[in-house]
């Protein structure tokens, strides 16, 4: 069979060379910050040089605005470049105005030719260029049109290769595409080193960037900023922000003490329970539809909570969207509230993950939730049982915890306040 013939292979002189792990100087990673303090928190602390990043969202959420704001901060200690594809040099010009932002510096090209902008950065030899957006660049060695999988892929390619070759820190913005993404950022990230996307509702000028993919940092830092008339500002203490305080508190409201990345927030989940008309409903916004229709199989079997006759809607508040296990419990009480009526005290946040048998699961970071919560005014914290250490970390007073979603339940009850 040919699987078990013998095959000699015939080594020759290598080039590379072996070497015990204790012998190697890791690599300290130069930064080159974006002057944008939540940019550089996403990217890891900022640009690397040689590194390409890939900035994914949908038409229109600010990517042109986030890369030129960064480019002109970048500017003042680096050579730049800033090549667009989808609009001429007088209407960057006129945007960079509207920002603000010194237009002496910003070196622009208004081009789609792969080939004229790798002879423009072979020539110029910036150390920071951004390419907005892939999808409008071509090659001339292909056949088919700008925006199609293989010139997008091909182009990014060959970028990339460039960027490793000159030390070019490269941002390239790609549009998500409504036909499935077929040609749209997905058909990179296995490609480039960083995959930054933006999250954020339509009707919302709030902006969340989330790394999915950080070969030079963690994943799942996000940056957090406002849309402003006068481009993207940071907010630094976004907690703020994904919380709807003020008013009178209703049924279905719950508070969720996250971890995103490394960033305790804490982000107000809401649930609307309803009777159906038809075949009931299950609807997120910002949450998994899986993880819902588990969390109702858990509600079902262990609060006694029958939803089969009722839709159920969840929203998270912010445009945010939450992947995290830990934002169960938060989401069975939001539930639960919004079903029985019952307010879940202003003064509570929430955190676990729920499993099968209706058992609140230890999470990561738990010291951390409870810390960004009493921090932020919050005097209970409801939570998985902690082992000593944490216990020891976190605020003690603070955290109430539960083993069982049914004692969950009976800590934000009326009843069990006395
Ligand atoms: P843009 O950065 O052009 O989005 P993208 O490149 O992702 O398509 O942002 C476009 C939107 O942002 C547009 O609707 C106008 C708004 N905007 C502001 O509100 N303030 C500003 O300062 C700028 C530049 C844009
Ligand atoms: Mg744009």
């Amino acid at each position: 069979m040919e699987s078990t013939r013998r095959r000699t292979s015939v080594g020759v002189a290598p080039n590379s060379s072996v070497a015990r792990l204790a012998d190697v100087k890791p690599e300290a990673l130069l930064r080159w910050s974006t002057g944008l303090l939540e940019f550089d928190r996403a990217l890891g602390g900022g640009l690397v040089p040689g590194g390409v990043t890939l900035i994914g969202g949908d038409p229109g959420i600010g990517k042109s605005t986030l890369t030129l704001q960064a480019i002109a901060a970048l500017a003042t200690t680096h050579g730049t470049l800033y090549v667009s594809g989808e609009e001429s040099a007088a209407q960057v010009a006129s945007r960079a105005a509207r920002l603000g932002l010194d237009l002496e510096r910003i070196v622009m090209l208004a081009e789609t030719s792969l080939e004229a902008i790798i002879g423009h950065i072979e020539t110029l030899r910036p150390r920071v260029v951004v390419i907005d957006s892939i999808q409008t660049l071509f090659s001339a060695a292909f056949s088919s049109a700008p925006g199609s999988v293989v010139q997008v892929r091909e182009c990014a390619a060959e970028l990339t290769r460039l960027a490793k070759r000159q030390g070019v820190a490269m941002l390239l913005v790609g549009h998500v595409t409504k036909e499935g993404a077929i040609a749209g950022p997905r058909v990179l990230e296995h490609l480039v080193d960083t995959v930054i996307y933006f999250e954020g509702e339509p009707g919302s000028n709030l902006r969340i960037i989330r790394a999915l993919k950080n070969r030079f940092g963690g994943a799942n830092e996000i940056g957090v900023f406002a849309m402003l008339e006068d481009g993207l500002r940071e907010v630094g203490n976004p907690s703020a922000i994904f919380l709807a305080r003020g008013g009178e508190p209703t049924p279905g409201n719950a508070v969720f003490a996250s971890i995103e990345g490394s960033r305790p927030l804490l982000v107000q989940v809401q649930a609307l329970v309803d009777r159906t008309a038809g075949n009931p409903r299950r609807v997120c916004t910002g949450f998994d539809g899986q993880r819902l229709a588990m969390l109702l199989a858990v509600m079902n079997r262990h609060l006694g909570c029958q939803l089969g006759g009722y839709d159920v809607f969840i929203n998270v508040v912010g445009g945010l969207r939450i992947d995290e296990p830990a934002a169960d419990l938060a989401i069975v009480l939001a539930i639960w509230s919004s079903l029985s009526g019952v307010v879940i005290p202003i003064d509570t946040a929430i955190f676990g993950e729920i499993g099968l048998g209706g058992e609140v699961r230890p999470v990561v970071g738990s010291a951390q939730r409870v810390g960004e919560a009493v921090k932020l005014g919050f005097t209970r914290v409801i939570g998985p049982v902690v082992n000593r250490q944490a216990r020891a970390l976190a605020d003690q007073h603070a955290l109430v915890s539960v083993d069982k979603v049914a004692a969950a339940v009976q800590a934000v009850s009326p009843r069990a306040k006395s």
